[in-house]
C-alpha cells in the first residue's frame, strides 16, 4: 500500500480538496483507496465528499467507545474509494498521546488498499509530523503567498529536525547533542543541515547513518495550489533552493493548481470539483497531479531520487502554469461565444474589479501618508 499524507504548514491552503480529489482521481483510475481524515479538531473532508457526519470516526474510535477499528471505513459512493471520518469535535492530533498515535499508525497502516489518502491538519506538531513520516513520499500543499511558502519550508525543517531526532538514542552522544540543538532555540533559528549531520557522524556514527538511510527515502512532494497568474508559480523557486541548501533536500513537484471560483460551486452543490465539473481546468489540474502520483509510486524502487527526474518536475509544472492559464482564457472565450457569459457580466466583473483595486490604491495613499508623517515625527525627536 501506498500511503500518501497530505499536510501543510499554513491552513486553508487546500489540503483537503487536494485529498478529497486525488483520492477520487486514483480511485476513478481503478485504484483501491482509502481516505482518512486525520484534522482532528478541525474535521470537514466528509463536507467536501458530501457525506454527512454521524458516522463511526476515528475521534469515537479514540474516545474508547469501542467501536472496532474496521467498522470506521466508509463507502462513499465513489467505486473503489472507501471513507474514514475524523472528528470535529476532539481536541486536536496535536492532543494524541503517543500510544494512541502508534496505535492509529499501526492500524491505518495495516489497512489493505492500493492507496491511503491522508488529510491532515495544518501546523508542526509531532504527531503530524509522524502521520506524514509514515512515508517517505508525503505531499505538501502550499500557496504562493509569502507566509504559506515560509511556512512549508518551516515544515519541512520540521519534518528533517523530527527524523534526526528518532534516529538517535536518546542517552547516546548523538541523543544529548541533537536535544541540545533542540534546547537551545535560537541556535535552531540558523540551522544548516549540512553540518548538523557532520556532527551527528562524528559524536555518534551510528545515529548518523541512521539518519542518513532514513533521509534518503524521505522525498516530499509539492503541490503549489491557488495561483492567480503563470508568475505566482516562480514563488516555489524560493522554497526549493532553501530546502536544498539548509535542508538538504531535493523536493519534487507535482504540479500546480489555478484558484477557480468553481470551486465555491461546487462545495455549495455539495460536490467534489471532479464530479461537478470533470472538465474543468481545476478538475484537470488535480487529474494530472494524481497521474503524477500513482507513476512516481509505480517507478518507486530503491528510494533514490534521479535528479533529472527532480528537474523535469519543476520544468513541467511551469509549462502547465502557462497551459492551464491559457484554457481559463480560452473558456472564458467560449462562454462568451455561445453566450452563456454576457459581455455584460464581463463588463461588470472588471468594472467591480477596478472599482476594488480603486479602493486599495486610495487605502494604500492613506497609509503611506500616516507612514510619512510617522517617520517625520520621529526624525523631529
Ligand atoms: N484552487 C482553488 N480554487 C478555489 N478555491 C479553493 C482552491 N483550493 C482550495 N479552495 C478553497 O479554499 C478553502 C480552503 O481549502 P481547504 O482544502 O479546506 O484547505 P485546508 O484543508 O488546507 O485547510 C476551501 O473553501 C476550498 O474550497
Ligand atoms: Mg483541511
Amino acid at each position: 500500500m501506498h500511503i500518501v499524507p497530505i499536510a501543510s504548514g499554513k491552513g486553508g491552503v487546500g489540503k483537503t480538496l487536494v485529498s478529497a480529489n486525488v483520492a477520487i482521481a486514483l480511485a476513478q483510475a481503478g485504484k483501491q483507496v482509502v481516505l482518512a481524515d486525520l484534522d482532528l479538531g478541525g474535521s470537514n473532508l466528509h463536507l467536501v465528499l458530501g457525506m454527512t457526519s454521524g458516522a463511526p470516526s476515528i475521534g469515537g474510535f479514540l474516545g474508547k467507545k469501542k467501536i472496532d477499528f474496521g467498522n470506521l471505513l466508509q463507502d462513499t459512493g465513489v467505486p473503489n474509494l472507501r471513507f474514514i471520518a475524523g472528528d470535529a469535535e476532539i481536541p486536536g492530533l496535536a492532543n494524541l498521546n503517543a500510544s494512541q498515535k502508534n496505535m492509529l499508525i499501526r492500524r491505518l497502516g495495516e489497512i489493505e488498499a492500493d492507496y491511503l489518502v491522508l488529510d491532515l491538519g495544518a501546523g508542526t506538531s509531532q504527531n503530524i509530523l509522524d502521520f506524514f513520516l509514515m512515508s517517505g513520499q508525503g505531499i505538501i500543499v502550499t500557496a504562493p503567498t509569502p507566509t504559506a511558502t515560509v511556512n512549508a519550508y518551516l515544515f519541512l525543517k520540521n519534518a528533517v529536525f523530527r527524523l534526526l531526532q528518532r534516529s538517535v538514542n536518546k542517552k547516546s552522544a548523538g541523543g544529548k547533542y541533537i536535544d541540545g540543538l533542540f534546547r537551545d532555540r535560537s541556535s535552531l533559528q540558523r540551522i544548516y543541515i549540512p553540518d548538523i549531520v557532520r556532527e551527528l557522524d562524528q559524536r555518534d556514527p551510528d545515529a548518523g547513518a541512521r539518519y542518513r538511510e532514513a533521509v534518503r527515502r524521505f522525498h516530499p512532494r509539492l503541490i503549489m495550489n491557488m495561483i492567480d497568474d503563470p508568475k505566482d508559480a516562480e514563488t516555489v523557486t524560493r522554497l526549493r533552493r532553501s530546502a536544498h541548501q539548509y535542508l538538504d533536500l531535493d523536493l519534487l513537484h507535482l504540479g500546480i493548481i489555478y484558484r477557480d471560483s468553481l470551486q465555491d460551486t461546487a462545495l455549495q452543490a455539495r460536490l467534489p470539483i471532479l464530479r461537478y465539473k470533470p472538465q474543468s481546468v481545476l478538475s484537470q489540474a488535480i487529474y494530472r497531479i494524481a497521474e503524477k502520483v500513482d507513476s512516481l509510486a509505480g517507478s518507486e524502487s530503491d528510494g533514490f531520487l534521479d535528479l533529472e527526474a527532480v528537474n523535469d518536475s519543476f520544468d513541467a509544472a511551469g509549462q502547465e502554469a502557462e497551459q492551464d492559464f491559457e484554457s481559463k482564457l480560452n473558456y472564458i472565450e467560449e462562454l462568451l461565444n455561445t453566450g452563456a457569459l454576457s459581455t455584460g457580466d464581463l463588463v461588470e466583473t472588471i468594472k467591480s474589479q477596478h472599482h476594488e483595486i480603486a479602493q486599495l490604491k486610495r487605502q494604500n495613499a492613506l497609509y503611506k501618508s500616516k507612514l510619512v508623517a510617522a517617520v517625520q515625527q520621529g526624525f523631529r525627536v
